[in-house]
């Protein structure tokens, strides 16, 4: 359909890392709708020129700027007024998608005032950014009052780990791949590892970060929702998408929530110096284990670990299988980035006269057999434009998360007497192996 994509904070730092170089590659790919407009809102009066940066220069010819003031219900009306005049009459199958590149705290009173100005109409989207609230409470308010003004089927809630091609390929994997599909439970997985490290630290995001942290920034999104793409039932047909909110809704479910023993709480040295609160108990690093009621899975201890200012940028899920009397364990790893792709290690003879075990890879990486591999993002919007849910989370998905997190949410406003430090570079292993004692010095 003709589509209108209304991008609200349009100069912020999500609209240029995420989503208007995206918005390039779809249209280099010429994948944009025939009638396509993108208008860029934002609080100063500002130049096509000026909302556009080297990479994003694809989009010249879509995007225009509108200033307003996103607290003032005329400039709502006004709003509607230039959308109407912008669409084609002659399109009778047209669509508004309004993309939220605002604080999370911003995105509620948006949402009302569009519902009062009439902009919620059929044909209109919201594109929501994660996180959904801050808790529990907080997501089932934002979930009613979202309702309020939009049907369900008019709210995509971006968990863009979702739509990343390894996330993606591993529904397809499962669904194709005899061998996997038959072993993938309880009787020969002895545990999982999902790990989400990142090199970067908060890149001047304090005001964004200090009130969210590690948990509610990545587990309760990109790696929860990892952890139910590994565990789910496999969808019926291999590219059966629209199976899979719920069938990660029913893996979510299952969980557990983490024992306390398990949980690592950390910090990197001098984000305190970073953010400027010399008492911040902001988690940049967090390692917990969750186990599945599924009976298919229980007993098989899933450890999620993420951290911010680590050695090195990498996301993958490795799968370890049991020994057994007369074999030794192997480990499957889905890696999610950099260099997607598959790695099985293998144990084979050494060669020589001595007898020896030696472990060794079977892999293949993306990027030795696709020219491109399409950042999450193009999916995104792709599949809002095409109305396709399945890579977007659910509001039961969104609630089952922040369900599993309440314990250790409700533990760390009690205190922070747990908070571990870590020096900005640490590897995953060495920061569970060795932690700095309480205060960091
Ligand atoms: C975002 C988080 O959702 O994901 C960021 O808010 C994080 O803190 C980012 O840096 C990581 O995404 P990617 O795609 O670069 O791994």
């Amino acid at each position: 359909p003709s589509t209108i994509l209304v991008i609200f904070g349009v100069t912020g730092d999500l609209s240029h890392r995420y989503l208007l170089p995206a918005l390039s590659q779809v249209a280099a790919a010429g994948q944009l709708p025939k009638d396509f407009k993108v208008i860029g809102i934002s609080r100063r009066n500002l130049k096509t020129q000026e909302l556009l940066e080297d990479n994003e220069a694809a989009l010249k010819k879509y995007i225009e700027p509108l200033q307003m003031n996103l607290s003032q219900l005329t400039d709502y009306s006004r709003l509607k007024k230039y959308l109407e005049s912008s669409h084609g009459k002659t399109s009778l199958k047209r669509q508004i998608i309004f993309y939220f590149a605002v604080p999370p705290l911003a995105v509620l009173p948006i949402i009302r005032l569009l519902g009062q100005a009439g902009l919620n109409g059929e044909g209109t989207k919201l594109l929501l950014e994660k996180p959904f609230g801050t808790d529990l409470e907080s997501a089932r308010e934002l979930i009613e009052e979202t309702a309020r003004h939009f049907k369900d089927n008019q709210v995509y809630r971006i968990d863009h780990y979702l739509a990343k091609e390894m996330a993606q390929n591993i529904t397809v994997f499962l669904a194709s791949n005899a061998i996997f599909r038959s072993i993938w439970d309880n009787r020969f997985v002895e545990k999982i590892e999902i790990d989400v490290a990142e090199k970067i630290g908060i890149e001047g995001r304090a005001a964004f970060y200090e009130p969210t942290g590690a948990l509610r920034d990545i587990v309760q999104s990109h790696l929860l929702q990892l952890a139910a793409l590994t565990l789910m039932e496999p969808c019926s047909g291999v590219f059966e998408f629209s199976e899979l909110p719920a069938r990660r809704l029913a893996a979510l479910k299952s969980l557990q929530p983490a024992r306390q023993d398990s949980i690592v709480r950390g910090q990197y040295l001098g984000y305190r110096t970073e953010v400027s609160n010399p008492r911040s108990a902001t988690e940049t690093f967090v390692s917990l284990t969750v186990t599945s009621a599924d009976p298919r899975w229980e007993g098989v201890p899933i450890r999620l670990t993420t951290g911010k200012n680590l050695s090195e940028r990498l996301t993958e899920i490795r799968i370890h299988f049991k020994q057994s009397d007369a074999s030794q364990a192997n480990v499957l790893t889905l890696r999610v980035q950099p260099r997607e792709g598959i790695e099985l290690e293998l144990w084979v003879k050494q060669p020589g006269y001595e007898r020896k075990l030696q472990k060794l890879p079977l892999h293949f990486t993306y990027e030795q057999h696709f020219d491109r591999v399409p950042d999450a993002y193009e999916q995104v919007l792709f599949d809002a434009m095409h109305s396709n849910p399945g890579l977007f989370s659910s509001n039961d998905e969104v609630l089952a998360t922040w369900e599993t997190l309440q314990p250790i949410q409700s533990r760390w406003e009690m205190d922070d007497k747990d908070l571990q430090f870590y020096k900005p570079g640490s590897t995953i292993t060495e920061i569970l192996k060795t932690r700095l004692p309480p205060n960091g010095v």
